[in-house]
């Protein structure tokens, strides 16, 4: 029979989460628990939550209400709750006036003590809160153990917190100070995983282009780091997550041109197209900067897919800064684009910033620009068609092979024509068709 607790984790957020939650998961099957998929069967629920914006703590929030009918008939049942909503003042006492029935909130920086904090509530059944905010806190979490979702794609952190203070946004307050990991370590980890037999290796930070900007990368720069792992022996496609455009300059662009390995696929948030709200967004960079890297790297780099984040209704925000936007948009040409309405969050600058805009104007704006967009990744995937690219195959289904290119996309490979297709493996695909949000290949 087996005796081991089972556990569930709910993850919420960014891939930082989404990594954060391989590493509990870590923590938990290393003291011999088991996770599984299946909330109503665990003896251990895990929260791992976001805190972007309005809605996601809303989503959380019903989430955790619902796990109520479930610990009162099972009382042994162990809630925690984690991750950057917990990192934000006052939260973790609100949140247990809101839901008694949590029995353990710990913060962002302190998942490697995950195991603890349950030993010590086995041992005397008592409500733990072990929040810290103290922000300069340096987290060993690239040392611990990861059980990774996946056997392809495999996250590595090398940068935590953010310096940038976005005038919306609530990371750098729950995420603390830039702080650069150890070249040496990260060079060991994704040694490792390629060993292991990983094919996408995604370097991930809230800006990973700020790397060894402070001393803890000991003045490796983010171009350096990627030239050194790029030349690493083994089959491997290198990404990284996200870039932040001030930090975007010649020698990043230079390395990802020359280096086969590097993803020739890049996500640079934007967040507007216009310079009124680009400065009042604290954002560092204007329009006419963010569009001539664009052109830089569009020029180095030919074929390069690019996505965004984009925010509307930020306060202030005019029909004419509006239309900047979309006019950005149409200029770069995004496969994707990740639009969101801005979300007033507490203790920013932009919560009390005047002429916020009504919700109807940002619904308005928001559906405008996603349909402009949805036109222009459709005909970015259209002219891929007839392209040769590089293609990673994931899946096997009843009657295709699902590839992925570098940016994510879906191509897919019919078996029936071409069955040899060797699953795990990268291959050289021609695209035939873009068809109902697929792309259809065959290897060349
Ligand atoms: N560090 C990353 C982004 C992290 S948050 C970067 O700067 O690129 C992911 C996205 O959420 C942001 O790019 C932004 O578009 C969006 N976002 C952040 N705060 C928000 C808010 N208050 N309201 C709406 N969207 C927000
Ligand atoms: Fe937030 Fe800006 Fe930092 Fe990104 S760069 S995490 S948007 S403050
Ligand atoms: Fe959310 Fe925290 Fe990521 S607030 S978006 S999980 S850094």
């Amino acid at each position: 029979m087996d005796n081991s607790k089972k556990f569930y984790i709910a993850t919420y957020g960014c891939q930082m989460n989404v990594h954060e939650s391989e590493k509990l998961a870590g923590v938990l099957i290393d003291r011999g628990y088991t996770q599984i998929d299946d909330e109503t069967k665990a003896d251990i629920i895990v929260f791992n939550t976001c805190c972007i914006r309005e809605s996601a703590e809303q989503k959380i929030m019903g989430n955790i209400g619902a796990v109520k009918p479930l610990k009162k008939l099972r009382k042994d049942i162990v809630v925690a709750v984690c991750g950057c909503m917990t990192q934000q003042t006052n939260m973790a006492i609100q949140l247990r006036q809101k839901f008694p029935f949590i029995d353990i909130i710990f913060g962002a920086n302190n998942i490697e003590y995950f195991g603890d904090y349950l030993d010590t509530y086995f041992g005397q059944r008592k409500f733990q809160n072990s929040v810290v905010y103290n922000k300069d806190y340096m987290e060993k979490g690239g040392n611990l153990t990861i059980t990774r979702d996946n056997k392809l794609h495999a996250y590595v952190n090398i940068i935590y917190g953010c310096n940038n203070f976005c005038t919306y946004c609530i990371v750098p307050y729950v995420r603390g100070r830039e702080r650069s990991r150890d070249p040496e370590e990260i060079y060991k980890e994704v040694k490792n995983l390629i060993a292991m037999g990983y094919k996408v290796i995604t370097l991930l930070g809230q800006n990973v282009n700020s790397y060894g900007l402070d001393e803890g990368g000991k003045g490796v720069t983010f171009a350096k780091l990627l030239d050194t792992i790029a030349h690493f022996e083994g089959d491997f496609e290198l990404r990284f997550m996200s870039p932040h455009p001030k930090d975007f300059n010649d020698e990043v662009i230079e390395v990802i041109a020359k280096n086969d390995k590097i993803s020739k696929y890049i996500h640079m948030p934007a967040q507007s197209g216009s310079n009124k709200i680009l400065k009042a967004m604290n954002r560092n960079y204007t329009r006419e900067k963010y569009l001539y890297i664009v052109d830089k790297i569009k020029a180095k780099i030919p074929n390069i897919i690019l996505s965004t984040d984009i925010i509307v209704g930020f306060p202030n925000e005019s029909e004419q800064d509006f239309q900047d936007t979309v006019d950005l948009i149409k200029r770069v040409r995004y496969a994707n684009a990740f639009i969101f309405i801005f979300s007033k969050r507490k203790g920013t600058v932009a919560e009390k910033m005047e002429n916020q805009i009504p919700l109807e104007v940002k619904r308005k704006r928001i559906h405008e620009l996603l349909e402009i967009e949805h036109k222009i990744s459709e005909q970015v995937f259209t002219n891929m068609v007839g392209q040769t690219t590089r293609v990673l195959v994931e899946e096997e289904r009843t009657t295709f092979f699902v590839t992925k290119t570098q940016c994510g996309k879906v191509a897919r490979i019919m078996k029936k024509e071409y069955p040899d297709v060797k699953l795990g493996t990268f291959m050289n695909v021609e695209i035939l068709d873009y068809t109902g949000g697929n792309l259809i290949a065959k290897p060349c």
